[in-house]
């Protein structure tokens, strides 16, 4: 049981850090047109070149099948031992809605992440669907590929309100994975409680926000 939960936060730890180079990364895309189209494209270029990033992205890959595995065996199992969630952790928000239905929250980004990744991902690394052009300095152009999704309103709402499951998530997944790797301290767990909030806070907004700015760009 520890050592499923272990893999759980430890995968969890990973994916938000992804999530904010991921994000930040994502910023680029509301610079002026010009601009964010040749930082986006050339960035992205330089992340499918890269051999240490292919390294990465395959982590990535395998902490996402990781953790939802391990996670579903986890639900599944709490459901039939019907026991407390989290028999470890005693903080006071383990009775939040949120840590009662992590497994459905996670099943809502799950869906998202297929839908996103066949948005993107497909297209650009499996060259799946229409062929993606080039930008004036022969980069693929993902900013196109980007701009053009979120000129739909229902692909802009999909990614937005798909942001709130993710923030209740991940402002629950961030506590709980300190604490399952025993992070217990009295003061430091009210901080980590602000930090997660704080975290998942800008996640949601982040994201969320990116597709309605693109929109009416
Ligand atoms: C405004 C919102 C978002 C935008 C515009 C966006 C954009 C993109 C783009 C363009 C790619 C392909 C990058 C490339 O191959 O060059 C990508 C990949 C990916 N995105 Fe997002 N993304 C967003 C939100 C998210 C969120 C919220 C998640 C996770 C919950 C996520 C997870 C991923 C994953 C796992 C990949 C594959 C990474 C890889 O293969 O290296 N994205 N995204």
């Amino acid at each position: 049981m520890f050592f499923k939960k272990s893999i759980i936060a430890l995968t969890g730890l990973f994916l938000c850090i992804f999530l904010i180079v991921h994000l930040s990364a994502n910023c680029i895309l509301l610079l002026p047109k010009d601009i964010a189209r040749d930082l986006y494209n050339s960035y992205s270029t330089t992340l499918r070149e890269s051999l240490f990033i292919k390294i990465i992205a395959y982590v990535l890959y395998l902490s996402i099948l990781l953790h939802v595995v391990y996670a579903l065996l986890i639900t599944l199992r709490n459901r039939k031992a019907k026991s407390q969630h989290y028999s470890i952790n005693n903080f006071r928000e383990n009775s939040s809605w949120a840590s009662q239905n992590m497994g459905l929250l996670g099943v809502i980004i799950l869906l998202f992440i297929l839908v996103h990744l066949a948005n993107f991902w497909a297209r650009i690394k499996l060259g799946i669907g229409e062929n993606i052009g080039l930008d004036a300095n022969g980069h693929v152009n993902v900013y196109e590929v980007t701009y053009g999704l979120f000129q739909n309103i229902y692909f802009v709402m999909f990614y937005t309100v798909l942001m709130i499951p993710l923030g209740l998530h991940l402002n629950h997944g961030l506590k709980s994975a300190f604490m399952t790797l025993g992070f217990y301290h009295k003061k430091g767990l009210r901080i980590l409680a602000k930090t997660s909030l704080i975290y998942a806070t800008i996640m949601t907004v982040g994201f969320g926000i990116i597709p309605f700015i693109l929109f009416f760009k």
